[in-house]
């Protein structure tokens, strides 16, 4: 026994990774699967699934649940996309993207006085119209029956768990936490801080989401709510007013489509990049055999990243809002990909300056959340919905108990200024009223033969995009199974900085020191919360995996 434990210790000590990401939690199932970074919200989906809601019945209401249990990124205060794919039938988006209010000028962030915790950084709010508007094309289940689990865990409160409890501590404990309502919403009532076990009440939101459960979205935009916002963007200084938020619709939009290894690949399309972006990636790699070279090796690691970084170059080069600029077809073809894939340099990086010459040469927030559903038939959803920054701007709406988001920070901030720091200032991007600001979310389906085979997407910024695209490779090219792909170290190159990101440093020393070689500056970063389901295409069988690397939960029927 004792020779047994040396043994493994030793081989632990020389083998194992020096510090790995979390191990995902995994279900298998042959029913309907949920996979979400707040627990008592992956309980509401999985209620809705047995009670015989459908995967957007579940979707709409873990998307409520989350505006309450998970308050650093899920919201009715907010915007994002989601993907629905019903089996053999064409997948579709809802995209419900927040839009510049009719006051907005190109220039308010430029002079710097305008801070991302200011009431002007409010983009106007879509999250209602939009899980509304998926509910109408596909919910099942009665509206009411899908809003009202949130209502429920607003009012009469829910265990606050470790995660949770040391996001609020911080968010208020930061200085920079100003707005009275928000400590008195989210700091604990006796003044101490939060803890694993607690219970977190939010009366107001309970208020608001009652409303939106018995008189459908419209009371959100048009009644007492909007008049509250009003209110509070007169008091705060801010920018929306009742006329935009009576304006704002959500809009149906035809996914951003290509294949990859015999995959079927749907993404967002603008006024997210992801789509586009997911899809000229996947475009230049088929073009190598990454998996001949393995999942570590300096030839795959190298040809990823010598991709991600044309890929956001172009990225900051040409997507904004589709109403406002026209964005070229070129960039999602396969005859693109294959010049895109002939200009690398397999033996030496290209530095990032000479991929897009033409633009004169801060950091974009990473919080966001992600969630995976499938129900029993096989109907996948795919959303990703944010407040921006963690806790948006840190504004609740006075009488109204939800938190705006700071959305207005993804447009670019500075006209006609790109910085090698990652700052972007090119005109796509700048902003108008009535423009949605460019966002990286990717909510992604994968199908098989016309059934979905992975659903996954992530929080993250502009790393968002390239979460996916390892999480998609470590599925389709490496055959990696879900907990694996989830769990893996991630990469990500942005163009600017010209440097990579790679959380696997420590455990792949001679990677990074072969990347190094061939001209690759490397800093290690953790990246993303990639919580996904993979549908074995021979079985059926579902496998939900919750990302660890914040908390989550998968379960399944
Ligand atoms: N706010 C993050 C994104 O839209 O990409």
């Amino acid at each position: 026994m004792l020779r047994t434990t040396l043994v493994c210790a030793l081989l632990l000590f020389t083998t194992a990774p020096a510090s790995a990401q979390p191990k995902a939690q995994t279900i298998t199932s042959k029913g309907g699967v949920v996979a979400c970074v707040s627990p008592p919200a992956a309980d509401v989906g999985l209620a809705v699934l047995k009670r015989g809601g459908n995967a957007v019945d579940a979707a709409v209401a873990v998307g409520f649940a989350m505006a309450v249990t998970w308050p650093e990124a899920g919201n009715i205060g907010g915007g994002g996309f989601m993907m629905v794919a019903p089996p053999g039938k064409a997948p579709t988006c809802f995209e419900y993207r927040e839009t510049a209010p009719a006051a907005a000028k190109v220039d308010l962030f430029a002079d710097g006085k305008v801070t991302s915790l200011n009431h002007k950084a409010a983009g106007v709010p879509g999250t209602v119209r939009g899980l509304a508007l998926a509910h109408s094309k596909y919910g099942k289940l009665p509206w009411k029956d899908v809003v009202t689990p949130a209502v429920e865990l607003a009012e009469k409160g829910f265990t606050v768990n470790a995660a949770l409890a040391g996001g609020l501590n911080r968010v208020l404990a930061d200085p920079k936490t100003t707005n009275a309502e928000f400590k008195r919403v989210y700091g604990k009532p006796d003044g101490t801080k939060w803890k694993d076990g607690d219970t977190l009440v939010l009366t107001d939101l309970g208020l608001t989401l009652r409303l939106v459960a018995e008189k459908g979205a419209d009371a959100f935009y048009t009644g007492a709510p909007a008049e509250l916002l009003e209110k509070e963007m007169k008091d705060g200084g801010g920018l929306i007013t009742r006329a935009d938020l009576a304006a704002y619709k959500a809009n149906e939009r035809t996914p951003i489509h290509t294949t990859f290894r015999g995959f079927d690949v749907y993404g967002p399309p603008p006024p997210s990049s992801g789509g586009v972006a997911l899809t000229e990636m996947l475009n230049v790699l088929e073009n190598f055999d990454l998996k001949k070279h393995g999942r570590w090796s300096p030839e795959a690691n190298h040809l990823m990243i010598e991709t991600m970084k044309r890929a956001y170059a172009d990225r900051a080069r040409y997507l904004g809002d589709p109403g406002f600029t026209k964005i070229p077809d070129h960039l999602t073809t396969k005859e693109y990909a294959k010049k895109l894939a002939a200009g690398i340099d397999l033996k030496k990086t290209t530095p990032s300056a000479e991929l897009a010459p033409e633009i004169a040469i801060d950091k974009e927030s990473d919080s966001t959340t992600h969630f995976s559903v499938i129900d029993r038939d096989g109907l996948a959803v795919s959303n990703t919905y944010t407040l921006e920054n963690s806790y948006g701007n840190r504004v609740v709406v006075r009488g109204a108990g939800y938190i705006l988001n700071n959305e207005m920070t993804d447009f670019n901030p500075r006209p006609g200024f790109t910085g090698s720091n990652g700052m972007i200032g090119t005109r796509p991007n700048q902003i108008a009223p009535g423009k949605r600001m460019l966002s990286s979310m990717t909510p992604v389906i994968v199908r098989k033969d016309g059934k979905a085979a992975l659903v996954t997407g992530s929080p993250g910024g502009r790393t968002i995009i390239n979460t996916v695209l390892c999480v998609v490779l470590n599925v389709t090219e490496f055959e990696m199974s879900v907990g694996d792909a989830v769990s893996a170290p991630r990469t990500h190159h942005q163009w600017f900085p010209d440097a990579v990101r790679f959380e696997g440093v420590k455990q792949h020393p001679e990677l990074v020191k072969e990347l190094k070689a061939l001209g690759h500056t490397i800093t290690e970063a953790r990246q993303g919360d990639a919580h996904s389901i993979r549908i074995d295409p021979k079985t059926g069988e579902r496998t939900g995996a919750a990302d660890k690397r914040l908390d989550g939960k998968a379960v399944g029927e």
